[in-house]
């Protein structure tokens, strides 16, 4: 050793040391370089993730079901919602600078989704359902923009809206917006699971089942955010209350049946229709195992609805002259509806819905029965019903006293109690759109 040091001078000794100086600086700063390059790639990694995730978040949220047309380009508009307060016209949401929202930033999203603001600071209609997504976390905002950016811009100009007087003047929002607008991310309950908090997020937020499942004053506002059903405006379809169990409740099913109702639209004792079958084929069908389970925890645990909805009307005595009234819907029953839903109203399970206790049926409003009757219909196509059967539309081959016959029968037949539906009825469940 000691030879070593007597090898080099002084002078010699501060050139090693400066040079390995130098070395390890050089070293320090190649791994930095190193490790920023792996952050970017990272980043890089976990922009395309968010765009997964915004990808995934904009399935449940539907975005694509209400901003394109049939047979349109996807988010590019154009579609005419009806309502009574005129047609509403989906906008463009595709990065196109001129037409969609290209030039767009976070911070404008945001202002849409969570406040119903446009870019401009332009009050937006409730048409789109900001009442609810305003409890989408901005996390989740960001991804759904990330998403909707990344997306090829198409240049497509949408009609104007075609609103009545005086909901055609925007600022008169401000008022309504004051009434009934609550502002506000979804706070988590601590005293319920993650699973419910999750399922309660998506029920009440991105999946805005509550623009259909509520009771509406005349303004349009939704009365209450207990899903406790309502007619839904322009549509002539009743959404059902998701919390009492005369109606859609789920107190009492088992976890897995609403599971399956939710992510294949059909099980042995009930079946998505009209509007309820596109929200299942254009987004629930797409959820994750995860967070449909979560939506089914929320959804049975909701209840406390019952007392408000205790049926108003008074079921028929079944006296002999009612019995025979009923019996020529059931010769109709016979003829025109038996070969698929059974002697029995049993059904074909997974097929052909059971009309014996199927909940729809007995339901108080007997608008959608109707409807079903008149324009028949199909199940969601989903994976896990991919082919689904249809039911042929009687519009065409009964009367309106017809269908009122076969109506009554089918809600008082096999153990079945409901009211007795009218031509009034028949003719009120006409139009209105899907
Ligand atoms: C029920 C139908 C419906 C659904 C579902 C819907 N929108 Fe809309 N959206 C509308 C309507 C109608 C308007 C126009 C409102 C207005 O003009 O005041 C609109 C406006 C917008 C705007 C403002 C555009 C502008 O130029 O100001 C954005 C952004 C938007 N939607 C994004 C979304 C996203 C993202 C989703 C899914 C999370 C979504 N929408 C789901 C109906 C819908
Ligand atoms: C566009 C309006 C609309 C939206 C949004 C909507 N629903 Fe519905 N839903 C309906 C209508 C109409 C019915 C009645 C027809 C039927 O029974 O399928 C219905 C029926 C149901 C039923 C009962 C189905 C049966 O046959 O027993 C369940 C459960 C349900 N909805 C859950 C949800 C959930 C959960 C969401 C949110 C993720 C949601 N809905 C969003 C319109 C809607
Ligand atoms: C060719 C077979 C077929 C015939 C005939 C048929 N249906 Fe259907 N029915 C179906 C199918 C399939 C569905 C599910 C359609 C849907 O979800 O839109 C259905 C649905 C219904 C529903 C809605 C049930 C629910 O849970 O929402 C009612 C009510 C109904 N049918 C009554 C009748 C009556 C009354 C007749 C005779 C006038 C009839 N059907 C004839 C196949 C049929």
């Amino acid at each position: 050793m000691k030879r070593l040091v007597t090898i080099f001078t002084a002078n010699q000794w501060k050139c090693i040391a400066v040079f390995w100086a130098y070395v390890m600086i050089s070293a320090v700063l190649v791994s930095m370089m190193l490790a920023t390059t792996v952050i970017a790639g990272e980043s890089e990694r976990s922009h395309s993730e968010q765009q997964l995730l915004g990808a995934y978040l904009t399935r449940v949220g539907n975005c694509m079901g209400c901003h394109t047309t049939k047979g349109g380009q996807p988010f590019a508009g154009g579609r005419r919602l009806f309502t009574s307060f005129g047609i509403f016209v989906t906008p463009n949401i595709t990065p196109d600078k001129e037409t969609g929202i290209g030039l767009w930033n976070e911070e404008d999203f945001w202002q849409a989704l969570h406040q119903g603001k446009s870019r401009d600071g332009q009050l937006l209609y409730p048409a789109f359902p900001y009442t609810e997504y305003t409890k989408v976390t901005r996390q989740d905002a960001n991804a759904i923009f990330a998403y909707l950016q990344s997306l090829t811009p198409v240049p497509q100009s949408n009609p104007p809206h075609d609103i009545l007087f005086p909901y055609n003047f925007r600022p008169l929002l401000a008022i309504w917006r004051a009434l009934y607008f609550k502002q506000g991310v979804y706070a988590s309950d601590q005293s319920k699971s993650e699973v419910w908090n999750r399922g309660a997020y998506l029920v009440q937020g991105l999946g805005h089942c509550n623009a259909c499942h509520t009771t509406r004053n005349v303004l349009g506002a939704s009365q209450d955010d207990a899903l406790v059903g309502g007619q839904i405006i322009g549509m002539n379809w009743y959404a059902p209350s998701l919390s009492s169990h005369l109606e859609a409740g789920s107190s009492d099913w088992e976890i897995e049946e609403i599971v399956a109702l939710l992510a294949t639209g059909i099980t042995k004792r009930a079946v998505a229709s009209g509007p309820m079958a596109s929200i299942i084929r254009q987004s629930l069908q797409y959820l994750s195992q995860e967070d449909i389970y979560a939506m089914a925890v929320y959804l049975k645990s909701l209840t406390g609805n019952e007392k408000r909805n205790i049926p108003a009307v008074k079921f028929p005595v079944m006296s002999g002259s009612l019995q025979r009234h009923l019996n020529f819907g059931g010769k109709l029953y016979e003829k025109y509806c038996q070969t698929c839903h059974g002697v029995d109203g049993e059904g074909v399970p997974g097929i052909y819905p059971a009309l014996a206790g199927n909940r729809g049926v007995l339901m108080n409003s007997p608008f959608n029965t109707i409807r079903s009757v008149l324009n028949g219909g199909y199940p969601a196509t989903t994976a896990g019903n991919p082919r689904p059967y249809g039911m042929p539309p009687f519009q065409q081959i009964l009367r309106d006293e017809e269908v009122a016959l076969v109506v009554s029968y089918i809600r008082n037949a096999w153990g079945n109690r409901g009211s007795l539906v009218t031509t009034v009825d028949v003719d009120r469940s006409k139009g209105g759109n899907d």
